[in-house]
């Protein structure tokens, strides 16, 4: 049976298709992708399609402790990996339900009864699920009569109930036992989509006019900072082509200014795509930045990006940690080092992270760090400042680490910096850093951690 692309049947099958993708480790990006390939979807023609199955899926992964735990609960045999994904994409869809109001799901709107009528349609078209068609029809029909029930089941699993891995919720728990909770709630906000308005261009009172010219709304929250009040694709918002204006969260928005660049510096951006913070250097004064990148697919979004700007770098593909093999010699006046984390900031943009992360990751991870760091630092010219951030709420990739570099490296000298961001919320100071005389912080961002060092002139 061929579903109608509009259906939500057969957007529910490409979310589940990428989900699964999730769950065998692909990132949530790349596994709808390949879903939307796999569906024969042309990425213009059927964009509003490809949006809706990227929505569904999303929603599901950011749910994914407790779908999976449902699962769990409601098969006794295992129904196959498709299958597995599409209860989940359906139950994702369940559990949105309000409380008081299971008639509407959800930003859709769905009724319980037209998910689970679609979950049906959806494993009924594809050979590799119709077999379980009926098995889909009793198990969401069970969820909906013995929810409450089962909702009690699954609460004292804890992936179920915060949606994050145990090791994930354990690191929450020793860095911040006061207000782990909190963080493990955030990962599930949708986050804010903020702008960075070219201040080289325009300014931000006069970019939010344009805004509203355009019919939407949006709010100062940084010198350069611009959050919407909704979220748009960036096809539709002024001065995105153009590149008066790139979408950067306001936390990320930190680095840059931090760097201290003037006209003339020669800057080093270490680990740069996809050129985000490439670009906002430029956009701050008239340096040369040389931007090394060990991906080669990566390092060629950072060319989109300084064309869509208008800007120029030297980009390298290359890795940080051996600057031998692309150096020239030349030191740095600034070097910008956005190193390989956890991402355990970022979560509440890139819901897969926390699955597809593994604890022994960390620790390799720490170990990248230090080693990026400590061989960029002969190419620090004395006097010169290297930043260094993560996007990790982990103190292991952040202050610990900030407190090795500060041992380890020859003639370091510590600056003040912002320490760690919790995301949205202000700057926790840490030990050995403070803000003053530094950027304003915006009050809605995603987690970061910002140190800063000084090489003794
Ligand atoms: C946090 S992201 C950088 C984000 C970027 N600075 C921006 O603002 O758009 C880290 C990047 O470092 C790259 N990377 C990882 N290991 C690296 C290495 N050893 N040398 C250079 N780049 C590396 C990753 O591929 C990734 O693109």
């Amino acid at each position: 049976m061929r579903l109608p692309p509009d259906s939500l049947a057969f957007q529910m099958l490409g979310a589940a298709a990428a989900v699964r993708g999730v769950h065998e480790g692909t990132a949530l990006p790349q596994a709808i992708e390949d879903a939307t390939n796999l569906l024969r979807l042309d990425r213009v023609r059927d964009a509003a399609t490809r949006g809706a199955i990227q929505d569904l899926a999303y929603r599901t992964v950011r749910q994914f402790g407790a779908t999976r735990a449902l699962v769990t609960q409601l098969v006794t045999r295992p129904p196959g990996a498709l299958v597995d994904s599409l209860l989940a994409v359906a139950l994702a869809l369940l559990l949105e339900g309000e409380e008081g109001d299971r008639s509407k799901v959800g930003r859709g709107g769905y009724s319980d009864f037209t998910v689970v009528d679609q979950a049906v349609s959806a494993a009924a078209s594809e050979p590799k699920t119709a077999h379980a068609r009926g098995l889909v029809n009793a198990v969401l029909r069970r969820f909906l009569r013995e929810r409450k029930a089962l909702m009690d089941a699954i609460a004292k699993d804890e992936e179920a109930r915060w949606n994050l891995p145990t090791w994930w919720l354990e690191q929450l728990r020793a860095a911040y036992p006061d207000r782990w909770m909190a963080l493990a709630e955030s990962v599930n906000v949708r986050p804010p989509m903020t702008l960075r308005v070219n201040t080289k261009r325009l300014s931000v009172d006069e970019y939010l006019k344009e805004l509203a010219n355009a019919g939407m709304a949006g709010t100062a929250i940084g010198p350069q900072a611009v959050r919407l009040v909704r979220a748009f694709p960036v096809s539709q918002v002024p001065g995105f082509a153009t590149g008066d204006v790139s979408v950067q969260d306001a936390g990320a928005q930190l680095a840059a200014p931090l760097c201290e660049v003037a006209d003339g510096m020669r800057v080093l951006d270490a680990c740069a795509a996809p050129g985000g913070k490439t670009g906002h250097l430029l956009e701050l004064a008239d340096i040369h930045v040389t931007a090394v990148e060990s991906d080669a697919e990566r390092a060629a979004r950072i060319h989109e990006n300084l064309a869509r700007l208008d800007q120029r770098a030297e980009v390298i593909v290359g890795d940080a940690s051996r600057p031998k093999d692309w150096w020239d010699g030349q030191q740095f006046d600034r070097i910008l080092a956005d190193v390989p984390c956890s991402a355990s900031g970022i979560v509440r943009r890139h819901p897969d992270i926390r699955w597809l992360r593994r604890e022994s990751d960390i620790a390799k991870l720490v170990n990248e760090q230090r080693r990026i760091v400590s061989q960029l630092w002969s190419l620090l010219k004395p006097g010169g400042i290297l930043v260094y951030v993560t996007c990790s709420i982990f103190p292991t990739e952040g202050e610990e680490q900030a407190l090795w570099f500060g041992a380890q490296l020859p003639d370091a000298i510590r600056l003040q910096a912002p320490g760690q961001l919790l995301p949205g919320t202000k700057a926790q100071e840490t030990a050995g850093t403070n803000m003053a005389g530094q950027p304003s912080l915006p009050s809605d961002h995603d987690g970061f951690y910002y140190a800063r060092f000084q090489k003794r002139a």
